[in-house]
């Protein structure tokens, strides 16, 4: 498997590939992702070179997204004045499911925001979802605090503002073609 940054013409799979995943959190009983995201965004970030997919061969195992900018609102300054890759929008496809393939793509995060010079890997998942926080507890990943209010919409509850953090350090991936 290599992991390569997504081109223009994959925003269509992108949306696809993160329909599939809402599907299957709407199966869990989870009410994460089920707004869709921006194709504009989304088409943003990639030409920002910030998305990357996971090609096993021909199909897409897995996406992440990776940016020196974090969400508005969630950061102190002080936490903001440190180097810092924040990850967003990490899925596997169910096809790749269980084999710790995220687990892999995390690492490889790791490694590349190291190399990069940020000393963490930061994130906010979704608030209400225990099983996911715990999933980036064993992955490594510090609870920094839950930021509960400032959404988008009208300022109400934060949907996504678990927020956690992994020092970065040099990390073994496996994954072939990593770009530098
Ligand atoms: C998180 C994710 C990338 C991990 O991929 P992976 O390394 O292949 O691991 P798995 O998919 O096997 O998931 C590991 C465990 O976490 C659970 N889990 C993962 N994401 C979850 C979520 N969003 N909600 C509830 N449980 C979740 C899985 O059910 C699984 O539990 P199990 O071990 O009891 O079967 C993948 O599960 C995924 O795409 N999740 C949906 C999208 C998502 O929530 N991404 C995180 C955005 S912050």
């Amino acid at each position: 498997m290599k992991i390569t940054p997504a081109r223009p013409d994959d925003v269509s799979k992108l949306i696809a590939f993160r329909e599939e995943a809402a599907a299957w959190l709407s199966r869990l009983g989870s009410d994460q992702w089920q707004r869709p995201y921006p194709a504009d965004r989304l088409a943003a970030a990639i030409e920002a070179g910030s998305v990357f997919m996971v090609m096993d061969g021909d199909l897409t195992a897995a996406t992440i997204t990776l940016s020196p900018e974090a969400e508005e609102g969630l950061w102190t300054d002080e936490e903001l004045a440190e180097p810092s890759i924040f990850i967003t929008k990490l899925t596997v496809a169910r096809t790749h499911a269980g084999q710790d393939l995220g687990g892999r793509v995390l690492n490889w995060a790791c490694d590349r925001a190291y190399r990069g010079g940020a000393t963490w890997l930061r994130l906010d998942a979704w608030t209400t979802n225990e099983p996911l926080q715990l999933y980036y507890l064993q992955q490594g990943f510090e609870h920094v605090r839950t930021v509960r209010a400032g959404g988008a919409v009208n300022g109400g509850p934060r949907v996504s503002g678990w927020l956690a953090q992994r020092r970065t350090a040099p990390t073994k991936h496996g994954f072939e073609n990593a770009p530098a």
